[in-house]
């Protein structure tokens, strides 16, 4: 098998084929709705989605046309209004965003003359070209925003506007609820991963003793049994800015779930639904993750844990791409790329198990660690400041595996996620550990 990053040609053609993948889902995502729906901010914590349209042209044409085409600026007098750190989410509804129209035809223009500049460029000799790395960020960055879309989507109030087939189904019957992680140094990052981000570099090796970690997410019915059993009544089990955040607010369930009838329902994309009990609970933040883990005698797995279960192969002693090898991602593997526009069951996916036969790391849910976002010794940051950089430090926890609304150019057995611990809108639940 020849390594399709080696290849010229086919570097070429995975380029153009992330970007043509991100794109078709961007303009999904903008034209299932209506124009008033896209100017509209359906959540202070999101931008209307005519914000993320223009925001994800403006950065192909600073990276793309600018600093590797060295193309003259096409709109310059707008990139004040789509810089992420100029403006707070909050406050994108207020400015003179570009409208649909027009926001549709500057991302269509850059894209049009992307296409040139890949067809005539060297992927190499150059940071920012080896291996088609910008390209290969470029697209990640507009995956990352059609997940933000996504989310919007799902706070946005009214009928239903996207659909989708059920994902495919799961048992947990046979399989320990439990694997065991043997103890010992493993390659945590990567620094041959050609389209790996600044924040998973360089690969360095940790140390990690033995620890116990679920075989599968919390499901929607484990989680239940922390909410009636009190558990958001009982300080014991939160950490205490979570406990003050979670009575300040009246928190007693996660995001989008209530109680009619005796009987809990959920909110999912416009649909109300009893909720599964065999799905990853979803829409949790760190804090209520956390309470659950201390109520039923455990602890969120630290980062480098959920990454040494995720690719370290005992039988090697190699870190994989991914927990099933290092084949690129195939539908049989994970729920990734927004195909479904939930959670498969626990169970699901025997085709992605880890080495030590940990299921569904990968896609259905983000897994909240326990880890702070730190960088790597050696990290440096590349090609700005402003991806990763800026946000490390104690107020922000990592997110591991990815969601069902991440696209596989966005996710790998390196991805390293973030946010603050409040956070719940996001695709987010956890899985539990402990010291073996
Ligand atoms: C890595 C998901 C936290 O959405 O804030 C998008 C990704 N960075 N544009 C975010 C990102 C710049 C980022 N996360
Ligand atoms: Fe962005």
């Amino acid at each position: 098998m020849t390594d399709p990053f080696e290849d010229p040609e086919r570097l070429r053609r995975r380029a153009l084929d992330a970007l043509t993948t991100a794109r078709a889902r961007t303009a999904l995502l903008t034209s299932c709705v209506d124009e008033p729906d896209l100017t509209a901010q359906h959540s202070p914590l999101m931008s209307p989605l005519v914000w993320d349209l223009a925001h994800i042209g403006n950065q192909e044409e600073q990276w793309l046309l600018r600093a590797v085409g060295g193309r003259t600026p096409l709109r310059p007098e707008i990139d004040p209004l789509y810089d992420a750190f100029a403006h707070p989410r909050a406050t994108r509804p207020t400015l003179p965003l570009l409208s649909p129209v027009q926001a549709r035809a500057y991302a269509g223009e850059v894209r049009e003359r992307v296409l040139d500049v890949l067809d005539g460029v060297p992927l190499e000799g150059d940071p920012l070209l080896d291996a088609g790395f910008a390209f290969g960020m470029v697209a990640q960055h507009e995956q990352q925003h059609d997940e933000t879309m996504l989310i919007t989507h799902q706070l946005r109030e009214g009928a239903p506007a996207l659909h989708a087939p059920p994902p495919p189904p799961g048992s947990t019957s046979g399989l320990p609820a439990e694997v065991l992680v043997p103890g010992g140094p493993f390659t945590m990052g990567t620094s041959t991963e050609p389209w790996a981000l600044d924040n998973e570099r360089p690969a360095h090796p940790r140390l990690v003793p033995a620890f116990w970690i679920d075989t599968v997410p919390v499901t929607n019915a484990r989680y239940r049994h922390f909410v009636d059993d009190g558990g958001y009544r009982d300080a014991r089990w939160w950490a205490p800015e979570g406990w003050e955040h979670v009575r300040r607010h009246s928190i007693g369930a996660p995001l989008f779930w209530h109680r009619e009838g005796g009987q809990w329902l959920r909110r999912r994309f416009g649909v109300t639904e009893p909720v599964p009990d065999d799905e990853p609970v979803l829409h949790v933040s760190w804090y209520e993750a956390d309470a659950y883990a201390r109520w039923a005698g455990r602890r969120l797995p630290g980062e480098a844990e959920w990454e040494k279960a995720a690719r370290h192969d005992p039988a090697t002693g190699r870190s994989r791409r991914y927990p099933w090898g290092d084949a690129d991602p195939e539908p049989r593997h994970a729920n990734l790329g927004q195909r479904h526009l939930r959670p498969a069951p626990a169970g699901a996916y025997p085709d992605g198990a880890s080495a030590f036969g940990v299921r569904q790391l990968v896609g259905d849910v983000w897994e909240w660690t326990a880890s702070d976002f730190l960088p790597y010794p050696g990290f440096a940051a590349f090609p700005y400041r402003e991806y990763s950089e800026v946000f490390f430090g104690a107020a922000h926890k990592v997110l591991r595996g990815g969601s069902f609304a991440v696209d596989p150019v966005a996710c790998r057995g390196t991805f390293r996620n973030w946010d603050l611990p409040v956070r719940r809108q996001i695709f987010s639940g956890f899985r539990t550990a402990r010291d073996a």
